[in-house]
């Protein structure tokens, strides 16, 4: 069985292409880029979608050295994302099930965020620390679903980087420049807001932004903000570790290319003798090829919908979602 995934929750128009073995057989995409100064504007996000999707289409299947007929499964992302952005997604998963007669699976992208994780980490059953734009949880898997066990109160940290770094005047996505900035950077006072299991960023940038109109080095603030956030992070992931008892961390989503996180989620695992993986690269932001792994997943326990019924779920949580494809 080989699926196509159609992901277009936000800034990302990508389609990508697996076998039922995990194996990734393709994986294009198109990224929408705000105007300078601006971040994601929808309404230009779903344009940027609606040009996109027909070369994006074909660039994955000439990748895969397919032809649309080969394809058995179609995956779309059904949310959370922003409304006229998934509707794109929604209308060409739509338009190419009723046309080629192929079964249709809607996916959570959050789900499919974790799945690719351990498609290519080989964890069996982490704690999930699922970092992205508009996401931040830590994530475990029980009882048929994955549950939250700490997460934002306020905006993602991607989102919470990529503001401070619009407000200093640098260009999206802000989060990998700001980690640049800090190489050369020192601490300058923070606050530092966990409350219980969550957390919460955007009083701190609020404080870098003061900082930077007081004049403190661009660099220090950059450097800090990143300390703080991710000490919030591992505090958080440590925690849920001993809680629960687990011996695997797996680090997912765009902000997981971040190596400063990644040293220090490591280091805490190393002192717990657990096991800490990555998601690869190409594989950390957004992508067609996690919605196409995790449409398989859901079709094997015989998950599908009608074409007609090819909706959108803009606010769709990740532990609303019954995982069909693990035991207990
Ligand atoms: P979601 O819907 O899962 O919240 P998203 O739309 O935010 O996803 P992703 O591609 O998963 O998209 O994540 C994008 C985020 O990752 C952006 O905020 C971006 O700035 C951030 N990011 C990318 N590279 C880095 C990096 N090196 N360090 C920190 N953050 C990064
Ligand atoms: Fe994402």
């Amino acid at each position: 069985m080989i699926c196509l995934g159609i992901e277009a929750t936000a800034h990302t128009f990508g389609i990508g292409i697996c076998d039922d073995k995990g194996k990734v057989l393709a994986n294009e995409r198109s990224i929408y880029k705000p105007k300078a100064g601006w971040g994601i504007i929808p309404m230009d996000a779903g344009k940027h979608h609606e040009e996109a999707k027909h070369s994006v289409l074909s660039a994955a299947l000439e990748k895969a050295n397919l032809k649309i007929e080969d394809i058995g499964l179609i995956a779309y992302s059904r949310g959370p994302g922003l409304p006229p952005c998934l509707h794109k997604g929604a209308e060409l998963a739509k338009e190419l099930a009723e046309k080629h007669s192929v079964p249709l699976v809607p996916v959570n992208h959050c789900i499919a965020h974790i799945e690719i994780g351990r498609l290519t980490c080989g964890f069996e059953n982490p704690v999930v620390v699922y970092v992205s734009g508009g996401n931040t949880q830590i994530i475990s898997f029980a009882e048929g679903k994955y549950r939250v066990f700490g997460e934002c109160m306020d905006i993602g940290v991607g989102n919470a980087l990529d503001k401070f770094g619009r407000e200093v005047g640098l260009d999206f996505p802000q989060a990998p420049k700001i980690e640049q900035l800090a190489k050369n950077g020192k601490w300058t006072e923070l606050p530092y807001v966990v409350k219980g299991m969550d957390l919460s960023f955007s009083g701190i940038v609020t404080e870098c932004i003061r900082k930077h109109q007081k004049g403190e080095p661009l660099e220090d603030i950059c450097y800090s903000m990143q300390e703080v956030f991710f000490s919030m992070l591992t505090e958080v992931t440590e925690r849920a570790l001993a809680h629960l008892g687990k011996d695997q961390v797996l680090l997912t989503g765009g902000v997981a290319a971040n190596m400063r996180l990644q040293e220090m989620l490591n280091k805490m695992c190393e002192e717990r003798n657990a096991r800490f993986k990555v998601v690869p690269r190409e594989f950390a932001g957004d992508n067609g090829a996690m919605i196409s792994w995790t449409g398989i997943l859901a079709n094997k326990p015989g998950q599908k919908i009608k074409p007609e019924d090819a909706g959108i779920d803009p606010r769709w949580r990740t532990d609303d979602v019954e995982i069909s494809w693990l035991k207990n």
